[in-house]
């Protein structure tokens, strides 16, 4: 399957740095460019504990799928899902059962082409290239509709997307048009960035970041832990309920790692919440 450009295309263009290769960055990949890699480490000059709100994120989105597994979904939507890294959802999944169905849809090129690279001979795994403010785009997508059955429950995974939503985007009825596509039964997952908790230097840090990432055209918006909760509207949280992201369910994780406990002591911990809701 050779991917097809969305209605807003967002094209290759090396010299302008872009967070999608920059989160790759700070997750230890290779997929950056020099415009990245210098935009972040103007970023890390500013706010030194960056990299920890990605690993933090990634590290909730590996137990998101463990926790979904256990509960028997085989179907994965993931929305804004990036440039494939260690631990993508299809690995995770597909290793407790190879029939487990993946579809991966984000706007940036080169997560786009090396996820359909990575997926060349997997069957049970897409990439969709596409802006999720367009929810027809997605949904309707062929393969998509090739791989997700929505009259089952589906997984529908917003790991650290809806922070590049801006208001006038309507975030809310953008989660609820795709929870209304899915069957009773399936599930909202939902991480972003918050600064409810950050202490002064924190949130003056963040505030260094944020400038950063509007200077390059990036534009991030953290948001209350109120208008987070707000966004699970037609859902029962799964417990824990709606917590920092490196609490929710952190008894699961491997605690003796020492990555767990490098997060665990960086104010990123306190930058974002996430949860899991079933959809009524
Ligand atoms: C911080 S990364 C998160 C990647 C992955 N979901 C994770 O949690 O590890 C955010 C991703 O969302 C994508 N994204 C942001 N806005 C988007 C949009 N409107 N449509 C599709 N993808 C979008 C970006 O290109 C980027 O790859």
């Amino acid at each position: 399957m050779t991917p097809q450009p969305p209605t807003y295309v967002r094209d290759l263009d090396i010299e302008k740095p872009n967070a999608a290769r920059m989160y790759d960055y700070y997750l230890g990949g290779s997929h950056s460019f020099a415009s990245d890699r210098a935009l972040a480490a103007q970023v890390e000059q500013v706010a030194p504990f960056v990299r920890h709100i990605a690993g933090i994120n990634r590290a909730w989105l590996r137990r998101v799928v463990e926790y979904l597994m256990s509960q028997g979904v085989r179907q994965y939507l993931d929305l804004g899902s990036g440039i494939p890294t260690v631990g993508n959802v299809h690995e995770i999944a597909q290793r407790q059962d190879p029939a487990t169905r993946v579809v991966y849809v984000d706007y940036e090129a080169v997560a786009v082409h090396h996820a359909a690279e990575l997926l060349r001979d997997n069957e049970n795994a897409t990439v969709v290239w596409a802006d999720v403010r367009d929810p027809r785009s997605v949904l309707e997508h062929e393969e998509t509709r090739r791989l997700l059955d929505f009259g089952r429950p589906v997984a529908l995974l917003c790991a650290g997307l809806l922070l590049f939503v801006g208001d006038e985007y309507d975030p809310a009825g953008l989660v609820a048009g795709y929870r209304d596509a899915c069957a009773s039964g399936s599930y909202l997952a939902i991480s972003t960035m918050s600064q409810d908790e950050a202490d002064p230097k924190t949130a003056e840090e963040l505030a260094g970041l944020l400038a950063l990432y509007e200077l390059a055209g990036e534009r991030v918006y953290p948001r209350t832990r109120e208008t987070i909760g707000s966004w699970f509207a037609g859902t029962e949280l799964v417990p824990p309920g709606l917590t920092l992201l490196h609490d929710w369910r952190g008894e699961t994780a491997d605690q003796s790692d020492p990555v767990w406990t490098r997060h665990a002591t960086s104010p990123a911990r306190l930058l974002g919440y996430g949860a899991i809701g079933r959809v009524r």
